[in-house]
């Protein structure tokens, strides 16, 4: 046993995800998550909303609130949704939490008595009616590479080129559209990433090796371009202020940190949320997981590719430069695009499937299948309705929903409400068990190296197995020349369904659950299913009771799969 510590890109605050956020970060995670639990590991799942900077400001005035009224509004809908989804996250914190707001300015202390921290004055846009500077997004204007008139002052959304709010042509406030802006002089703090660069290279080096091609290639392309030294604090109302006792001048000022210093730093604020969570009785200790731990936890961070620069060189920077004993990731998990129709999700667009309106119209396992059968893990993949109802309908209702509902219907037919005994197994059984025990070991090598797309085709083929058994022996004849024949291979097919249950639990857990208590075993505790028991197919015995549960997976018919694409938008060429 092992202990696990998982964390997935904080979600923005500033709204909604929609399926293409989910997939590449909170979604394997909690795969990830619940098949090592049931594996016997002690796990720790982390996750909280990213609730900083100019996008949790703007957002906020946008829906006419307070933001931090408008940050826990959003919070408790976004939880509510992830629960929908069955997201087993051991926490779900905020970043705006007073532990975050501890731990970021411990850390930042750290790094300036370790002389990682540096004020300096620099130029920035200052706007005359607004009173205040103009950060990041603050300001809007025309791209001075592409001409896109409505470019921000952090990154053109246009050409994706990023951006420094004084590079903008005829600048503007995003707050007042004034365009009485000046350049005035004002301090702030510096990341010296330049001189923890060679360090941050060899931890590469030295950690990266085994990381998925995706993560460390971006890890060293940035690296290869030179870690520049960065501003860590913003003019802004809302996030994790500078500490008055070790910076007066600045906090007098109002000063806070950039959401990207406070942000990875949640991971560990959100663990210490935990314990203080902690019920009655119950001892959690955050720091058993964070602090001084370097081999007895294993960490794995799941989260796009956009990501991963913050991840691998950024924040590794930060936690080198504090000399302190924080834990460092273990394994970076990172994953490409998911796309719709080949195309961006966008919510200005309409384009694409928000997570609130996606469990608006089917249960969360139907997307958690397709999803993680789909994960965009060696490229980026795409969304369309053809292939998402092609696939619920094959893989989910035809090869395993129908099986289960088929064998347990027919043997309630004809034998009753009990699992029938009938004959020995006999080389159909033996050969069958092979083929599970086989496919199972596959399944839990795919599932150790985080292969979630091969995961999910062996799962696939776990379940197909069952129904080349089924077709073979043919229940429905056999029982008409040899009834004990018929209960044999009834009693097998009913095991599998009990083994489908266990071993599928972690990409559809309702589902799973339904499968599982279809069956009244006295003490079905098993968290996983053993080489031998996969072998010997035995786990439900002659004579344990069993319902019939209600269809596991509805078909998605033509005119619903009509009615989603006239809802959200097709393929646009079509
Ligand atoms: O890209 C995003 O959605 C960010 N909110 C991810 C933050 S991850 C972590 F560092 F907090
Ligand atoms: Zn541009």
């Amino acid at each position: 046993m092992a202990r696990h510590l998982i964390t997935s890109a904080l979600p923005y605050i500033n709204g909604i995800k929609h399926l293409g956020n989910m997939v590449g970060s909170m979604l394997p995670a909690d795969v990830y998550s619940r098949y090592l639990r049931q594996r016997g590991h002690d796990v720790l799942y982390i996750c909280a909303t990213d609730e900083h900077g100019t996008p949790a400001e703007l957002a906020a005035k946008e829906a006419g609130l307070p933001v931090a009224e408008f940050c826990a509004q959003q919070h408790e809908a976004q939880k509510a949704i992830y629960d929908g989804f069955a997201l087993a996250f051991d926490y779900f914190g905020r970043s705006s939490s007073p532990q975050n707001i501890e731990i970021t300015q411990t850390i930042a202390r750290e790094l300036k008595t370790n002389g990682f921290i540096e004020e300096r004055s620099i130029r920035q846009v200052y706007s005359l009616d607004d009173e205040r500077f103009l950060p990041d997004r603050y300001i809007v204007g025309t791209c001075p590479h592409c001409g896109y008139d409505k470019a921000r002052g952090d990154q053109c959304e246009n050409c994706t080129r990023v951006l420094d709010p004084t590079d903008l042509i005829n600048p503007r406030s995003a707050i007042s559209g004034s365009d009485r802006l000046e350049v005035r002089e004002t301090k702030h703090l510096f990341l010296l990433q330049s001189k923890l660069a060679d360090e941050v290279e060899a931890w590469v080096d030295e950690h990266g090796k085994d990381w998925p091609v995706l993560a460390s290639s971006i890890a060293r392309k940035w690296l290869s371009e030179g870690l520049h030294d960065r501003a860590i604090t913003r003019d802004l109302d809302w996030g994790v202020p500078v500490p008055a006792d070790t910076w007066p001048e600045l906090a007098a000022e109002g000063k806070v940190f950039y959401v990207w210093f406070d942000a990875p730093i949640e991971y560990i604020g959100a663990t210490k949320e935990w314990s203080d969570a902690a019920p009655e009785g119950e001892v959690r200790d955050w720091k058993s997981w964070w602090y001084d731990v370097d081999t007895d936890v294993r960490y794995t961070e799941f989260m796009a590719k956009d990501n991963v620069p913050f991840h691998t060189v950024m924040f590794p920077a930060t936690l080198l430069g504090t000399r302190d004993k924080w834990k460092k990731v273990d394994y970076v998990k990172a994953f490409n695009w998911l796309n719709y129709y080949g195309g961006k999700f966008s919510t200005s667009q309409r384009r694409g499937i928000f997570t609130d309106a996606a469990l608006e119209l089917l249960p969360a396992d139907y997307w958690r299948y397709f999803l993680m059968a789909n994960a965009p893990e060696s490229d980026d993949t795409s969304f369309t309705w053809e292939h998402f109802a092609a696939t619920v309908n094959k893989d989910l209702a035809d090869t395993l929903g129908n099986f289960v509902n088929r064998v347990l219907s027919f043997s309630r037919k004809r034998f009753g409400d009990e699992v029938p005994a009938g004959r020995e197994a006999g080389e159909a059984e033996r050969k069958l068990g092979e083929q599970i025990a086989q496919l199972l070991a596959e399944y839990e090598g795919h599932m150790e190296t985080l292969q979630f797309r091969k995961a999910t085709q062996t799962l696939r083929a776990l379940w197909s197995a069952g129904n080349s058994y089924l077709e073979e022996k043919a229940p429905w004849l056999e029982i008409k020349t040899d009834q004990d024949g018929a209960a044999l291979t009834l009693r097998t097919a009913m095991n599998l369904i009990h083994l489908y249950a266990v071993v599928s639990e972690p990409f559809i857990p309702s589902s799973s659950r339904a499968m599982r208590s279809a069956f009244a075993l006295p003490d079905d505790t098993a968290a996983w299913v053993s080489p031998d028991e996969a072998r010997a197919l035995s786990a439900v015995p002659a004579g344990t009771g069993f319902t019939v549960p209600p269809v596991l997976f509805a078909k998605i018919t033509d005119e619903d799969l009509a009615s989603y694409e006239e809802r959200f938008g097709g393929d646009p060429d079509a």
